[in-house]
């Protein structure tokens, strides 16, 4: 068995980063951490709280609750893959849900609850064997990460996805409204004062536009062999 590796895989929403992330830590028998459903967990604990509204922001209330807040991630093996649990309960579908979604960038603007999440983050890591993705991972999370990955994608490609994906959900939402949604989540992504979404210096650029999942994971393979076995 060669090293085991922390592979940090960041880049802007939809642009397939967790079925990239997941599929890599399969082959590898690593652990996968979505960091963007911590932010998301946070979010839903606050909103239970009645912490964050669409009018709402009690920053003094969720700081102070910060280490009430417990995150897992459990492997559920009937669907083969790992689910965010807070505080014991499984909150997985929950999280991904439009309420969820359209606060989340306000609380994962909040400098404590960022401190928290990465060092929360980093004790997950500290056995290495890992994958994790999100938009600061590399620069920020695990600086010194073996393998960094920037991951993007023209938005027109990304709307297109998103919305065959809700689509085959039986969600119908306009192209044109997805595509604005992203726009947004990027400039939210780029333009935040703390941890903006960059690439690190030595991430290598992964562009999947026009990539197969199967040629993005041959691409990336060959690079973890190197890592793994040298040369
Ligand atoms: O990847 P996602 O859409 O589940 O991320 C949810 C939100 O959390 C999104 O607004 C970006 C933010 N996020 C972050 O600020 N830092 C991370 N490491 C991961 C996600």
């Amino acid at each position: 068995m060669g090293k085991r590796l922390i592979i940090a895989i960041d880049g802007y929403s939809s642009c397939g980063k967790s079925t990239f992330a997941r599929l890599i830590a399969k082959e590898l028998n690593y652990i996968y951490i979505d960091s963007g459903a911590m932010y998301r967990a946070v979010t839903l604990f606050c909103m239970r709280r009645n912490y964050i509204t669409l009018t709402v922001l009690n920053k003094t209330g969720i700081i102070d609750e910060l280490k009430d807040i417990h995150i897992d991630f459990v492997f559920n093996p009937d669907i083969n893959e790992y689910e965010t649990f807070l505080n014991s309960e499984n909150i997985e579908n929950e999280i991904r849900n439009m309420a969820v979604t359209s606060l989340v960038s306000k609380i994962s603007q909040i400098p404590e609850v960022r401190e928290r999440m990465v060092e929360l983050q980093r004790q997950i890591g500290v056995s290495k064997g890992i994958v994790m993705d999100g938009r600061d991972i590399g620069t920020v999370v695990f600086p010194d990460a073996d393998i960094k990955i920037f991951m993007t994608a023209s938005v027109d490609i990304r709307a297109k996805r998103r919305h065959n994906e809700l689509k085959n959900k039986g969600v119908n939402i306009e192209f044109e409204e997805i595509k604005r949604t992203i726009i947004a989540r990027d400039i939210a992504d780029e333009n935040r004062d703390i941890s903006p979404l960059r690439r690190a210096n030595d991430a290598l650029i992964l562009d999947n536009s026009r990539m197969t999942v199967e040629e993005q994971m041959l691409w990336i393979n060959e690079i973890i062999e190197k890592k793994i076995h040298g040369g």
